[in-house]
């Protein structure tokens, strides 16, 4: 069955993170329909096991593809990098985008002196999923990972320059810095919101990676290549599911976004 140009693009996401990629996306095509899926009432992912992320990652999936959407991104590091294979499997002929490729390949071809970092949360770094796929792209890289599992709550705290940050920053960051990286892939929904802070704990010849950004970009250049690009010319709509609704989503999510959320509704299953 050929794929309707016209229908809209499914992000997901285990929480609200994933909406640094819907910003990037909505900067990038800002003709295209969004349909953004976030797991609020069974996040966080990155400390669960690899079976049960690929499970909600199956729910997720099938229920976009019951949307009738024409690609699939998943904005989430964790799930991208342990269950990539269950949506590639249900999504069929619906092209599947993930973080972690468009992270990568970004992160390859701009690195001058082959040493990388890559930090993220304990079950994307566990799965060694970013070096695997760098080191598939350029086998003579070298690879530095590191966990950060308290970058999360710091930003859904909205602590983004808050001076518990920043030492928590350094301290993740030492070993790393210490092999002389020139490029840092934040592998994780939610450390875009720590860029500014993220650089000047690197220093200025640490070029940080976006993987919200290179995603959006992918997605630009295959809906392009493909002429899948939506050709209606007047604003599209956005739509926000989630399973739960916690207080202060909104907040949140509006931080994540940059700017105001409108309807948001909560998915019964
Ligand atoms: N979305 C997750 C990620 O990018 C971070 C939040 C979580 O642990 O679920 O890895």
């Amino acid at each position: 069955m050929a794929i309707d140009r016209t229908a809209p693009i499914g992000v997901f996401d285990s929480g609200v993170g994933g909406l640094t990629v819907v910003r990037a996306l909505m900067e990038r095509l800002p003709l295209e329909r969004i349909i953004y899926f976030g797991d609020t009432a069974r996040v966080p992912y990155g400390i669960k096991s690899v079976p049960t992320i690929e499970h909600f990652t199956a729910q997720i999936t099938d229920h976009l593809l019951g949307e009738g959407v024409k690609m699939l991104i998943v904005a989430c590091n964790t799930m991208a990098a342990v269950a990539s294979h269950v949506v590639k499997e249900r999504a069929g002929d619906i092209p599947v985008l993930d973080v972690i490729e468009a992270g990568a390949q970004a992160a390859v071809a701009q690195t001058r002196s082959g040493a990388i970092g890559v930090i993220g949360t304990p079950t994307t770094i566990n799965s060694n999923a970013y070096a695997r796929r760098m080191h598939e792209l350029n086998d003579s890289l070298r690879v530095f990972s590191q966990a950060c599992p308290l970058f999360v709550p710091l930003v859904e705290e909205g602590w983004l320059d808050h001076p518990v940050t920043r030492l928590t920053a350094e301290e993740y960051l030492k070993p790393v810095l210490a092999e002389d990286v020139d490029s840092l892939v934040l592998g994780c929904t939610h450390y875009p919101l720590l860029k500014a802070l993220l650089q000047s704990v690197a220093g200025p010849q640490v070029r940080l990676v976006d993987s919200a950004v290179t995603t959006a970009q992918a997605a630009a250049q295959w809906l392009a290549r493909e002429g899948m690009a939506n050709p209606a010319r007047s604003l599209p709509d956005y739509r926000f599911r989630v399973t739960d609704i916690p207080l202060r989503f909104q907040t949140i999510g509006e931080r994540f976004l940059g700017r105001s959320l409108g309807q948001i509704d909560k998915v019964d299953w």
